[in-house]
């Protein structure tokens, strides 16, 4: 992105969707309501994920320039400039905490909405069933973040295989992660709550929302920014040797 003073914020549908995410705390809302997914298919440009999800570029361009021209309220550090001890940390302390508990709540309202609303014309047993299944992937990934994968990236103890070895399976545990998302959005139309909805299926609905934003740029910062930062030391290191 650039900034022009006479037109604005000008983005270029060329630039990897993972770079335009860091731009602005506004830029992930537009692309999640477009659908496109910058979590784990971040590295193809803007132009590209809108040809797979076949929406016009510029109806994106044109959300994008009038979301950034809001005032921010969500200004943020750029992860960018983040050491990886201060990412990690960041990491655990803002996103694997809030995961574990807005996950738990979320399991617990799907299963009484499930049951208070059975028979109804809407798939909430299979919402459910998506609720619990980002549960039973995610509690154990987080957990296998904080307690091996990221004392050892901090102590420097992985060898390249290890390193190539645990990326890729953090990798098979994102797509997952970012595939159920998508199932999720489907089926609850956007987080649309029925017109029939109690106060517990909107606030379902609510956290469901909230978890998938904070959930993608949870695993956006990791796959872009942390990853890469890691890889590029693990090579500066290995080249100095
Ligand atoms: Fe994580
Ligand atoms: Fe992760």
């Amino acid at each position: 992105m650039t900034n022009n003073l006479d037109v604005g914020p000008v983005f270029h549908p060329s630039e990897p969707v993972a770079d335009l995410v860091l731009e602005h705390s506004a830029i992930p809302q537009v692309l999640r309501q477009h659908h496109i997914d910058f979590s784990v298919r971040g590295h193809l440009s803007l132009q590209e994920l809108c040809e797979l999800n076949g929406i016009p570029v510029e109806v994106v361009l044109n959300d994008l320039e009038r979301a950034v021209k809001q005032p921010n309220h969500n200004p943020r550090t750029d992860p960018r400039d983040m050491s990886p001890a201060a990412l990690m940390f960041h990491i655990v302390a803002r996103h694997h905490s809030y995961l574990r508990d807005v996950l738990s709540i979320a399991v617990g309202l799907a299963l009484k909405v499930e049951r208070v609303h059975e028979g109804r014309d809407f798939p909430l047993k299979r919402i459910r069933e998506l609720a619990q299944e980002l549960r039973s992937l995610l509690e154990p990934h987080i957990e296998h973040e904080e307690v091996i994968l990221f004392p050892a990236l901090l102590e420097n103890t992985l060898t390249r295989e290890e390193l190539a070895r645990e990326a890729q399976d953090s990798k098979i545990d994102h797509e997952r992660t970012a595939a159920l998302f998508t199932v999720l959005r489907q089926l609850t139309l956007d987080y649309t709550p029925p017109e029939w909805a109690c106060a517990s299926t909107r606030g379902l609905f609510h956290q469901l929302e909230g978890l998938e934003a904070d959930t993608l740029e949870h695993v956006h910062l990791e796959n872009f920014v942390l990853f890469p930062k890691i890889a590029a030391a693990h090579r500066a290191r290995a080249a100095s040797t």
